[in-house]
């Protein structure tokens, strides 16, 4: 089939046929933004010319959604190459989970078809997990906090990565143990954690009733659980292809992003490796997500939010899966224009070597579109974020103006397809950040991709490997 008239369909299974050999196997994918970029549908497509798809940090706080003939998976914990029969996912080290949470998500996807074996899903004996006292600190902080809370998804993440970092956490591996002994470290756990709480004079939770639901995880769990670092060095040794995952975004990283605003884990390129157990050289290609416009749910800075009608128009009504409300807690997302300062810092950030740009087909029907290319800050110009968030709080969005198009691009397959105003978009971006994009998202099925490549010579989805 010609280049020029191949569809992402062909593409893809082209992709499966050639997984090439001659580059490094491991390819990072991040959320650019503040998370919900639509990772979990470029995941996907990645997984096609992929062996393994790694998570690497986070818990389910995320929501990953990928919509495939005609069903809409939601996916928390588990990577989104469990949809890919031929594909091993892995949980890593740098995951908090919730084990009851893991075994309901598990048996919903098998309901759904997707086949959940030990030989396709490996999860690190060293991720940490979270307990039903992790939960109930994270509500009672949230209470506690009044007007300035996070807005934290109340999974329970914040204080599991605080009981991991404060050596006093129970890891995955501890469901290998003998059943009486990893029974004791949970009571022990949720009994010191019942302290808190009762402190702060909330409620306790009875720590033998919360400890029996996780001793029934485990006893499904228990097959799944090895050591991931080991299990992905020999695969990449064999020379398999491994995605990296991210869940939340850039902004959202404990390091990176506008802390105290921010997830307890590292969601930026640097935390895949240490989220696995898997040393840098093996990096070919560190790819970022990010939305067409801005969104953020949750407290904290968000230079180019707005509240009228074009706010609107990006969030939807709340009735298509994909309209701007949490995957996994259904809040309102936060809506603005795109904020290219911020992208910049996350092409920084990372090192990334491209970016792709989803919800392109949202943008249709604006007569102009606004791009923040710098904030101005107590009258000087910034064009990476300032570095408190107190100035960050008085950022105003340098904006500049650029026509919009009427015509519906949900149907476009090739970059030459789309209106020249959504070229010009994607070229401007492109310009401003300094980063090439060679991939558009203008629906939520798997096919509704947009490859530069596919009419002007450049990757395609079997050269993305
Ligand atoms: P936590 O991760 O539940 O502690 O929430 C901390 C902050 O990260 C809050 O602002 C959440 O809304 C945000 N957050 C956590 N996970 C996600 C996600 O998957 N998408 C978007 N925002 C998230």
């Amino acid at each position: 089939m010609p280049a020029k008239t191949q569809t992402v369909g062909a593409t893809y299974q082209v992709a499966r046929q050639n997984k090439k050999k001659d580059t490094m196997p491991i390819t990072i994918l991040i959320g650019a933004q503040w998370g919900d970029e639509g990772k979990g549908r470029v995941v996907d497509w990645l997984a096609a010319s992929a062996d393994i798809v790694a998570r690497y940090a986070g818990g389910d706080n995320a929501g990953h959604t990928v919509a495939l003939d005609g069903e809409v998976y939601k996916l928390h914990m588990i990577p989104s190459g469990i949809l890919h029969s031929d594909v091993v996912s892995v949980m890593g080290n740098g995951m908090v989970i919730n084990p009851v949470n893991l075994v309901r998500e598990i048996n919903v996807l098998r309901k759904m078809g997707v086949d959940i074996t030990p030989e396709r899903l490996v999860i690190s004996s060293r991720a940490h997990i979270i307990t039903p006292a992790h939960i109930a600190l994270d509500k009672a902080r949230e209470l506690a906090l009044g007007d300035n809370k996070i807005g934290t998804t109340l999974r329970g993440i914040g204080p599991a990565y605080l009981d991991k970092t404060g050596r006093a956490g129970i890891r995955t591996g501890d469901m290998l143990l003998d059943v009486e002994e990893y029974a004791e470290r949970l009571v022990n756990a949720i009994e010191l954690s019942n302290e808190d709480l009762r402190s702060q004079g909330l409620g306790t939770l009875d720590a033998r009733e919360a400890a029996h639901s996780y001793l029934e995880a485990a006893d499904f769990l228990r097959p799944y659980i090895r050591d991931v670092s080991i299990y992905l060095y020999q695969a990449l040794k064999a020379g398999k292809k491994v995605v990296c995952e991210g869940a939340q975004g850039t902004l959202l990283d404990i390091d990176h992003g506008s802390y105290p605003f921010v997830t307890s884990s590292s969601p930026t390129a640097g935390g895949a490796l240490t989220g696995l157990g898997v040393g840098p050289l093996f990096v070919e290609r560190v790819l970022g997500v990010a939305k067409a416009f801005s969104t953020r749910v949750g407290g904290g800075p968000m230079p180019t939010e707005l509240h009228g009608d074009i706010a609107q128009h990006f969030r939807g009504s709340g009735v298509n899966f994909w309209d701007e409300f949490g995957t996994t807690t259904g809040r309102p997302r936060r809506c603005g224009w795109l904020d290219v300062v911020m992208l910049r810092y996350a092409v920084s950030v990372n090192g990334l070597s491209e970016l792709m740009l989803t919800k392109m087909d949202i943008l249709s029907g604006l007569d102009e579109l606004q791009l923040a290319t710098a904030y101005e800050i107590d009258g000087d110009r910034y064009d990476y974020p300032p570095v408190t968030n107190e100035q960050l709080e008085r950022a105003k969005p340098v904006y500049e103006t650029m026509p919009g198009w009427r015509e519906d691009i949900s149907n476009c397959r090739h970059f030459s397809d789309l209106p020249a105003a959504a070229r010009d978009y994607i070229r401007r971006v492109s310009q401003l950040c300094d980063v090439p994009i060679d991939m558009v998202s203008v629906g939520p099925e798997r096919d509704q991709l947009v490859l530069k490549g596919t009419s002007e010579g450049l990757p395609t989805a079997a050269q993305a490997m």
